[in-house]
């Protein structure tokens, strides 16, 4: 008998103590709303019914991001990890990741997480500089965020440290030396991503209004290019534009999942799915607010209302845009019906964006940092 397929799991739990005034993600302040438990028990719900939705399959992660997950009830967290294990039972490894924010009173529960399941903490230290994280309107301090990875390194197997740069003013130099720092904390991963100013937010407000410029094109692309340099050196090998591993064993098992094309279901409110059904390869997104969320899985044993079967160009797509963002590229069979132009790929070649032959289209270094023009043209 042959392998079910792997399916990765997305865990969306959307309370965070103050909301980032750059963030845009579905976040609800945490209040210690009753309604948690009722969200927790909805969440194993609809498990339970896209479970139903995909059939056998062999799980191969768990992850927990929000908002922040690491706000939630350790035991919830616990019951939600052996739901999936026995909806999609494996024998092989299950990564279980669960997102933090780098508070005292969060790391003092790190010990509960790991009894739950939890393997691999990714902590959203950002910076370690008071004044960037005033800026950035977090609820830590530096010294906060590095005693919290102290703790998550003696208590978990594996730590991944998520960064923002391109903050206003910030100088190579400076970055430089926070990468050194963020180095020397002990993580296997590290994922820096540049700031993005997204619509709606109090930071597109502030834009707008000139309080304050995010660096240019040219000042970003230097500061891109120096994390690049200062990781590759420390070992950090890139695998994709935004994450940074210590090795193979390093890398993201849910993150991989997402760019290969893998299967993975998404619970909670205002996650996403795709998963392959008798119908084709669907596309889920479950309801944004938490008690229309509740009410559907309650009235209807799932979390989506509306799937939506994906084409083959829409598979393809999906699969361009992804897979030229991880290092290992796309394989070429899986693009087939966007009926890609050979002579344009000769000519990406020639200006170094992407590289020749190997049956995979794989944007090179070059390439990655015109990521977004590049597969507009190829998909046009
Ligand atoms: C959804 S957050 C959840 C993690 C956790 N709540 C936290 O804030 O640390 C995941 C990561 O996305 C990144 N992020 C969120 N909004 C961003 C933005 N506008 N620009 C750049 N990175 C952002 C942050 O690095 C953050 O750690
Ligand atoms: S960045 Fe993290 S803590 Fe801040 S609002 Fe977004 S999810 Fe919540």
């Amino acid at each position: 008998m042959t392998d079910p397929a792997p399916i990765a799991v997305y865990i969306h739990w959307p309370y965070c103590s103050r909301i980032c005034p750059y963030c845009d993600f579905n976040v609800v302040r945490d209040r210690r709303q009753p309604e948690q438990a009722a969200l927790a028990a909805a969440i194993i719900r609809d498990l339970q019914g896209q479970a139903a939705l995909t059939g056998p399959r062999r799980l191969v992660s768990v992850f927990f991001g929000g908002g922040t997950p690491s706000l939630m009830d350790p035991d919830w967290a616990g019951r939600i990890i052996e739901a999936a294990r026995r909806l999609w039972p494996t024998d092989g490894p299950v990564e279980i990741s669960l997102e933090a924010n780098p508070t005292d009173a969060e790391a003092g529960r790190f010990a509960a997480f790991a009894a739950a399941g939890v393997q691999r903490l990714s902590l959203g230290v950002q910076s370690l500089d008071d004044a960037q994280l005033a800026f950035l309107g977090r609820n830590h301090s530096a010294a906060e965020a590095r005693r919290a990875a102290l703790v998550a390194g003696s208590v978990f197997p594996r730590l991944s440290i998520d960064l923002i740069y391109a903050l206003p003013d910030q100088t190579v130099g400076g970055w430089r030396k926070a990468l050194e720092e963020v180095i020397a904390l002990g993580a296997e991963h590290i994922s820096p991503y540049q700031l993005t100013i997204e619509a709606g937010t109090a930071f597109d407000r502030a834009v707008r209004r000139k309080t304050f410029a995010p660096p240019g094109p040219d000042a970003a692309a230097d500061l891109f290019e120096t994390t690049q340099t200062v990781l590759e050196a420390a070992g950090f090998g890139a695998y994709e534009v935004s994450n940074h591993a210590r090795g193979a064993a390093a890398q993201s098992v849910h993150n991989l999942a997402y760019w290969r094309g893998w299967d993975y279901a998404g619970a909670g409110p205002g996650a996403h799915g795709r998963l392959t059904m008798v119908t084709g390869r669907t596309a889920i997104a479950t309801e944004r607010r938490v008690a229309d969320y509740v009410s559907l899985v309650d009235q209807t044993g799932l979390g989506v209302r509306a799937p939506e079967t994906l084409d083959a160009r829409e598979q393809a797509v999906e699969r361009l845009l992804l897979g030229l963002r991880v290092h290992e590229g796309v394989p070429l069979t899986e693009l087939e019906a966007l009926e890609l132009d050979a002579r344009q790929i000769e000519g990406f070649v020639a200006d170094g964006l992407l590289l020749p032959g190997g049956g995979r289209l794989v944007a090179t270094a070059k390439g990655r940092a015109v990521l977004d023009r590049l597969t507009h043209d190829l998909i046009r």
